[in-house]
């Protein structure tokens, strides 16, 4: 009995000495002082079987063991703490966050920024949502008139204690654009807007009611259909290639004479006609000699000015360039799809 309380003290000497973290301390003392098979524990129930002098050695060298041992449990745990408390956590040091990256629209956005900077143009932005001023009236497309069909538009509800009575509407192009510039400039100048327009429309694989856009437009004097040719090749040219081919076919919009749409021979079949173009040839962007009645609304003189302008979906750029066969994945931010850019 004696020795075996001796080769219990060594053990558990050794191992409350060795434990590194709490939980193994408490593991420490359930194995010694557990009520039901504590070692120290059936020692000393064991020890009422023993004569009477045995007893009172035994009983006291185990009693003695038992306060040491806690004693030793105790100081091991406060060491713990104490080494706890002074570890230093760095919390800079947190798992690496994934940094992000520019949306595929973006890319091309700022793509195309760049390509009119070198041109000359200045970038300037305008505000989604917009007058019916703006966005039709002072675009030749007065109230009631059935141009406004063209665009199926998202009105704004005003309050009734609205300040402003102005009829508002989420932008269906960045053609307000026009006016808003002409108030404030002079020509000659040439801009760029880009950003979202809002169509009131079913959506499939080729429209969304929320689409990125970038209307530009130059004034000055003595421009031509020649000038805006020129421009749009370049553009073209610098976004997919020198070899694009290119064509102008006459169309109609309201702030617009004459109208053109730009065809760009489609990149994938080489004009054969294939599922993405249907034709041989895809749709572009519309553009045409700003109409003189854009010009009296910005109350410039009469007959002074001739100025292009052309609207492009760049959503549609997109798809081209990284063959993104729906629309709609542009503007769901699905991970799996955005982690390729
Ligand atoms: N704003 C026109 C549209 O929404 C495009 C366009 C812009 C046409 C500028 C001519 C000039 O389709």
């Amino acid at each position: 009995m004696k020795e075996n309380l001796n080769r219990i003290k060594t053990e558990a000497l050794n191992e409350i000495s060795a434990a590194s973290a709490k939980p193994q301390l408490q593991e420490l003392e359930l194995k010694y002082f557990g009520r039901k098979q504590g070692l120290l524990t059936s020692v000393l129930k064991s020890l009422s079987g023993l004569s009477d002098a045995d007893k009172r050695e035994l009983g006291q060298s185990a009693n003695q063991l038992k306060v040491e041992l806690e004693a030793a449990i105790k100081a091991k745990f406060t060491e713990l703490d104490a080494a706890l408390s002074q570890r230093f956590v760095d919390l800079t040091v947190a798992a690496p966050v994934p940094a992000g990256h520019l949306h595929p629209v973006t890319l091309v956005k700022r793509e195309i920024e760049a390509i009119f900077r070198q041109m000359g143009f200045a970038v300037m932005l305008g505000p989604e949502v917009e007058s019916d001023y703006y966005n039709f009236e002072s675009l030749n497309i007065p109230e009631e008139h059935p141009a406004r069909d063209m665009w199926d538009t998202f009105y704004v509800k005003q309050d009734d204690d609205a300040k402003s009575k102005e009829k508002l509407v989420l932008r269906t192009h960045i053609s307000p654009m026009q006016v808003r510039v002409m108030e404030k400039h002079k020509p000659p100048f040439a801009v760029i807007s880009s950003g979202r327009v809002f169509r009131h429309e079913a959506t499939d694989a080729r429209h969304e009611h929320t689409y990125d856009y970038t209307e530009g437009f130059v004034a000055g004097e003595n421009l031509s259909m020649a000038n805006l040719k020129f421009v749009l090749t370049n553009l073209f040219q610098q976004l997919f290639g020198k070899d694009v081919d290119i064509k102008l076919r006459s169309s109609y919009f309201p702030f617009t004479e004459p109208s053109v749409e730009l065809a760009m021979a489609c990149i994938f079949c080489k004009k054969k006609g294939c599922s993405v173009c249907h034709t041989g040839w895809l749709e572009m962007a519309g553009a045409g000699m700003i109409h003189p009645n854009v010009f009296s609304y910005a109350r410039y003189p009469k007959g002074k000015y001739t100025g292009f302008a052309f609207g492009i979906g760049i959503s549609r750029v997109v798809m081209l360039k990284y063959n993104i066969p729906d629309i709609r994945l542009l503007y769901q931010n699905d991970q799996r799809m955005l982690n390729q850019f």
